[in-house]
């Protein structure tokens, strides 16, 4: 289990997170939800171990680990914009972490992940020859080869859309549960928090307004704040599907 306890964290004078304060069992999917500026990245990189919390204490499996350095923690993170190797091509990224710690991953195990995320035929491609989502498919892949105790996702579907999203959703999903590995997520998308994760972190200026599951945040939002978020959220990509139809004929989205 991981437990964030009294978490603060300033830039300057900027209190960016204030009384963070959860927990997120083992083989849990949760979602942190919230505005531009909300805090999320900066709640991520302190459970990663890349940023120090002011004070608070950060604990897993009942350790303390809030001075634990990144490498030690055992997390690993898919960032938003990839990040992957421009030199070296899709599998040689995948594999890339084991160089040094070859025993973490049989190669058995590898090829079993390149199947279940479908790269079996875009190992060979440099990286500027995939896709969008082929790309976020690499960039999971090789995160997991290193089986990270726990799987972190900054806005791990934003730049994709459609049927892609909802194929690379199903898929975090799959592994998480297949692997039993507690997966955070970080994203502004109300829709994809709810149906992806066991459970929702809603923030707001920096503090906790909701944390539970879908279910409780779309029928009991604690607070104005989280409905007004939630339905504006939805309400907006409502509108955006409706502008498409017009008078029962599609138009052509802009
Ligand atoms: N290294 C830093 N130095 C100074 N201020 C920072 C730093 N990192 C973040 N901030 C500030 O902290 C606040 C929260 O930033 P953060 O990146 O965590 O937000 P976010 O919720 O991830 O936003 P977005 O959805 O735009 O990615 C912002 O006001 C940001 O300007
Ligand atoms: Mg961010």
């Amino acid at each position: 289990m991981l437990e964030l306890k009294n978490i603060e964290k300033s830039f300057g004078n900027v209190n960016v997170l204030r009384h963070i304060n959860f927990s997120v069992d083992d083989g849990e999917i949760i979602s942190i939800l919230g505005s531009s500026g909300s805090g999320k990245t900066t709640l991520l990189n302190i459970i990663l171990g890349i940023t120090q919390p002011d004070c608070g204490e950060i604990r897993f499996n009942t350790h303390d680990i809030t001075k634990v350095p990144m490498e030690e923690r055992g997390f690993n993170i898919v960032f938003q914009d990839y990040a992957l190797f421009p030199n070296l091509n899709a599998y040689e990224n995948i594999v890339y972490g084991l160089r040094n710690k070859p025993d973490i991953s049989t190669p058995d195990e590898v090829q079993d992940l390149i199947d279940l995320l479908g790269l079996r035929e875009h190992l060979n491609k440099n990286i500027e020859q995939l896709s969008g989502g082929q790309k976020q498919r690499v960039a999971l892949a090789r995160t997991l080869v290193m089986k990270p105790r726990i799987l972190l996702l900054d806005e791990p579907l934003s730049a994709l859309d459609g049927v892609i999203k909802e194929s690379i959703k199903e898929k975090i999903r799959q592994i998480a549960k297949e692997f039993h590995l507690t997966t955070i997520i970080v994203t502004h998308d109300p829709e994809e928090a709810l149906s992806l994760s066991d459970k929702v972190m809603i923030l707001g200026s920096g503090t906790i307004l909701q944390y539970a599951k879908p279910d409780e945040i779309i029928h009991a939002p604690k607070d104005g704040f989280v409905t007004e978020f939630i339905l504006r959220q939805l309400e907006i990509k409502r509108s955006n599907i409706l502008a498409l139809f017009d008078g029962g004929e599609v138009r052509t989205a802009v």
